[in-house]
């Protein structure tokens, strides 16, 4: 389904960043102008992901709006945006921040069209997260399931149905992570009312990431 977004997450893994991101991504050179897919990649990147066009990249976090001036180790929307960087992962469960910080970031974001995936634990947060101005909520479980071979959709369809009610009716598009490992997955995942996926290690961690990904694409 074309609509249907596929955010692969390169958190922090040896074969995908720092040095090793630029061969990462030319690995994945099918995924160019693919508009559905998108990597969140670090900061560090953003220079070399400027520099490889076709691609859609989100940062993984983002500071909160200060301007610019006296902020020493800022990482700001406006600066992504120079490196072509149109959106950002907000609270991964991996990098959760405060409601204040929530808050400042998505109302900047959504003055400059930045995307927000603003990540939630519970129903409750889906709940509390959908009345924000922001375009998609990822629901992504405590990290008992991240990493793992369970998919989220597997584990909490009920969650899932409950956090999509959620999320639409605030005209909200859910997405949900954790354990996508094969496009059965995904298809459980759509079938329960999800906009997209969240994916890491099933495709960065896979013997052949593009080919990972390429087979939960449905
Ligand atoms: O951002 C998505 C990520 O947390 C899911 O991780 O390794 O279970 O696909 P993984």
């Amino acid at each position: 389904m074309a609509d249907t977004l596929y955010i692969v997450n390169l958190k922090h893994y040896r074969n995908a960043v720092g040095r090793s991101f630029r061969s990462f991504m030319e690995s994945m050179g099918r995924f160019r102008h693919v508009e559905n897919v998108v990597f969140a990649i670090p900061h560090v990147n953003f220079p070399d992901a400027h520099a490889m066009d076709g691609f859609r990249f989100f940062a993984q976090d983002i500071d909160p709006p200060s301007g610019f001036g006296a902020y020493t180790g800022s990482v700001s929307m406006d600066v992504a945006m120079e490196y072509g960087i149109s959106g950002t992962l907000l609270n991964h469960s991996e990098r959760r921040v405060s409601d204040e910080r929530i808050a400042s970031v998505v109302q900047r974001a959504a003055s400059l069209s930045f995307d927000v995936v603003l990540c939630a634990r519970d129903a409750e947060e889906v709940r509390r997260f959908s009345s924000l101005n922001c375009r998609y909520i990822a629901y992504e479980p405590p990290p008992e399931l991240i990493g793992g071979n369970i998919s989220v959709s597997t584990a909490r369809p009920e969650v899932i149905r409950q956090a999509v009610e959620i999320a639409r009716a605030s005209g909200k598009s859910l997405l949900v992570g954790a354990g996508i490992k094969s496009r059965g997955d995904v298809e459980k995942s759509i079938d329960l009312g999800a906009s997209g996926i969240l994916v890491a290690s099933g495709v960065v961690l896979a013997n052949s990431p593009p080919d990972a990904l390429s087979s939960l694409i449905v």
